[in-house]
């Protein structure tokens, strides 16, 4: 059985106040499930410090596909590893539109991360335009398929089904179009990585809440999720950790 992970993207929010967060999530109970906390870089070290003895995790949003160089204000995997992470998000769709990364890249970035003894956290989804032009399934199969290296195992990565559309706008997909995509990711997955694709956890991201967690877990293939607004706050991210901790018991 997939261990359930759920992983809280902070993206450019929190201060060292924030800190705060992450004392008050030492307590969390993630018996059943993996907890990651992804702050901004310069929170990871102090951030991992606070976690250190707990079942809690801390990761990184991004990270450079090289090891070192004249990058400027970049950061590798490896100095992310050493700051204490142990997860990074690689191609979330804000840095796929800001930054024009493409899959190719990413497909480097999760790379690095698997070098730095890294999990990545490989996201894709299809923008509103694509999923009314029916497209969405032959996106999120590219993505996959691009953004992934050879070398993706069941332990070294995750993927996140991010539809942007969903995307802090407080509008969620249907269980039925959550299980389509997952559905269709696995099969990719297992076509190209056999057991090991079997055994990857698929998250689903995108206005994920304490309200609507408990019906999205239920969704056959959804293995945890990738929580943006609702990760800012321990009680509210603690309240979707509980929904996932009951859903496992379930299941
Ligand atoms: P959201 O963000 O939960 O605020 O919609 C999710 C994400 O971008 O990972």
């Amino acid at each position: 059985m997939r261990r359930k992970l759920i992983t809280g993207n902070w993206k450019m929010n929190g201060r060292s106040a924030s800190l705060e967060q992450i004392d008050a999530l030492r307590q969390v109970d993630a018996a059943a499930c993996d907890v990651v906390i992804c702050p901004p870089f310069l929170l990871i070290e102090a951030a991992s410090r606070l976690a250190g003895g707990t079942s809690l995790a801390i990761g990184a949003q991004d990270c450079h596909h090289r090891v070192s160089g004249a990058h400027t204000g970049c950061l590798s995997a490896d100095m992310l590893s050493e700051a204490g992470a142990r997860y990074v998000i690689v191609g979330h769709s804000e840095r796929r539109t800001d930054q024009h990364e493409t899959d190719a890249l990413i497909a480097g970035k999760a790379e690095a991360a698997y070098a730095a003894g890294l999990v990545a956290i490989v996201c894709v989804g299809e923008t509103q335009a694509q999923r009314d032009a029916g497209v969405t399934l032959d996106v999120v199969k590219e993505q996959l398929l691009l953004s992934l290296p050879d070398g993706a195992t069941a332990a070294n990565t995750a993927v996140a089904y991010e539809p942007v559309w969903a995307i802090g706008t407080g509008k969620v997909p249907s269980e039925a179009q959550i299980a389509e995509v997952h559905g269709a990711m696995r099969a990719v997955l297992v076509d190209r990585f056999a057991g090991e694709g079997q055994g990857m956890r698929l998250l689903y991201g995108g206005s994920v809440n304490a309200t609507n967690a408990d019906s999205i877990f239920a969704v056959a293939d959804v293995d945890g999720a990738l929580v943006g607004g609702a990760s800012l706050k321990a009680a509210d991210f603690g309240a979707i950790i509980a929904s996932l901790n009951a859903a496992q018991g379930q299941s």
